[in-house]
């Protein structure tokens, strides 16, 4: 075999050992996570691979940091759910997105059924914020301060805040949180903003609006739930995120999920790794995304059959954590390789040797990652001289 053929084969080692969280460090972003909840505790096959293959660098609590979740009743605040998720992610080594602080979903009826002046509620709004926050300062790498404010229709939606509040409510949460965490990263988290539109541009408004008023805000989530076929484009999608980056916030991918009708076909799983490699690629492709985040990775724990009925297999795995075409999706878009095998890989962390990406490098990561990428170089080298000689 000739020197060069060698080398060439060689590099293509590294890319096979690559997971997907590796693969997105290496490519220059910070993370690639999931969504996670104390559901699956029990469950070896799922927190394995939560933990265990460097697919997974960063996890969220998919309820239990929630308003009902923290502070069922006035002033009773029950963090047992929450701290479960925040330990998983110290055991595990992985980044913590807190979420949420103020929805109008999962919030307790004494909250949204209650007699609200503008200042008793101003009250209420700050104390639940600034005692959460407190609780887990230190431990979330970002907040989702305020989650889903906005109508299809860019308006603000009609929820207890707004309505007692106007959109000074916003104002109000992310002051509190920035006052509770310094550190924290400040999201404003949405769907239907992942292309530009009138909901997109009411987003940027809320940016704006914080700005403004030079109130803390740092970042924008993209929760990214998709039905197969109806991602938009990488272009798109990046065109979008640079209009909230131009503001001076990062930006992210929160909750990616693509769900199809069921029963699946092979055609709708193809269609769906096309669409999770989009949405990785745009993120890749954005100065300033930092991470993606999927909202689970595996078909069992997916909020997506209970909530859209008829609908499902939205996840990178299947509910016995095989991975999906998706998975390679996601694989492919942070590697640049067509990496395509259900052969589960030894955990090898760090060892992704990769194209440059279309990425310029925005995050402090990229200098974390420098040691490994010389490991994996180091690595091939060694391969290629023992299939010389
Ligand atoms: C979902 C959870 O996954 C479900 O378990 C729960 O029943 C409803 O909420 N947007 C969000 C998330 O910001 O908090 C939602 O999570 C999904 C939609």
């Amino acid at each position: 075999m000739q020197i060069n053929q060698a080398l060439k084969l060689s590099f293509l080692l590294p890319s096979v050992y690559a997971q997907l969280h590796g693969a997105a460090k290496t490519a220059g972003l910070l993370y690639f996570g999931t969504e996670t909840e104390s559901v699956s505790f029990g469950d070896a096959a799922y927190q394995a691979a939560l933990k265990g293959n460097d697919d997974f660098g960063q996890i969220t609590p998919g309820n239990s940091m929630k308003w009902d979740a923290i502070q069922p009743a006035p002033n009773t605040f029950t963090f047992t759910a929450g701290d479960a998720i925040a330990d998983l992610a110290a055991t595990n080594n992985q980044l913590l997105r807190c979420h949420n602080l103020v929805w109008h979903e999962q919030l307790p009826d004494w909250v949204s059924g209650g007699n609200w002046t503008a200042a008793s509620l101003t009250q209420v709004l700050q104390n639940h914020i600034t005692t959460e926050v407190t609780h887990y300062k230190g431990k979330c790498y970002a907040w989702d301060v305020v989650n889903e404010a906005l109508n299809d229709n860019g308006t603000f939606g009609n929820d207890v805040f707004f309505n007692v509040l106007g959109s000074d409510y916003i104002k109000i949460a992310f002051q509190a949180a920035a006052a509770a965490d310094p550190a924290a990263k400040l999201y404003y988290n949405d769907f239907g903003t992942e292309f530009p539109g009138v909901k997109s541009t009411a987003a940027q408004g809320i940016v704006k609006m914080l700005k403004d008023a030079n109130i803390k805000i740092d970042g924008v989530g993209f929760q990214g739930h998709f039905t197969v076929g109806g991602t938009p484009s990488v272009a798109t999608q990046v065109t979008n995120m640079e209009a909230f980056t131009a503001l001076g916030v990062e930006v992210a991918i929160t909750e990616l999920d693509i769900r199809m009708t069921l029963p699946q076909t092979d055609a709708m799983l193809a269609q769906q790794k096309t669409d999770y490699q989009t949405t990785a690629a745009a993120c890749l492709a954005t100065k300033n995304c930092v991470g993606v985040t999927v909202w689970d990775f595996d078909d069992k724990y997916s909020w997506v059959p209970s909530t859209f009925p008829g609908t499902g297999s939205a996840d990178i795995m299947t509910a016995n954590v095989t991975k999906k075409p998706a998975y390679f999706g996601v694989l492919q878009a942070f590697t640049g390789t067509a990496a395509n095998s259900t052969t589960t890989m030894p955990s090898m962390p760090n060892m992704t040797v990769t194209a440059p990406s279309l990425r310029a490098s925005s995050s402090g990561a990229s200098a974390l990652d420098k040691p490994g990428m010389i490991l994996g170089m180091l690595l091939s080298l060694i391969f290629a001289m023992f299939i010389v000689s």
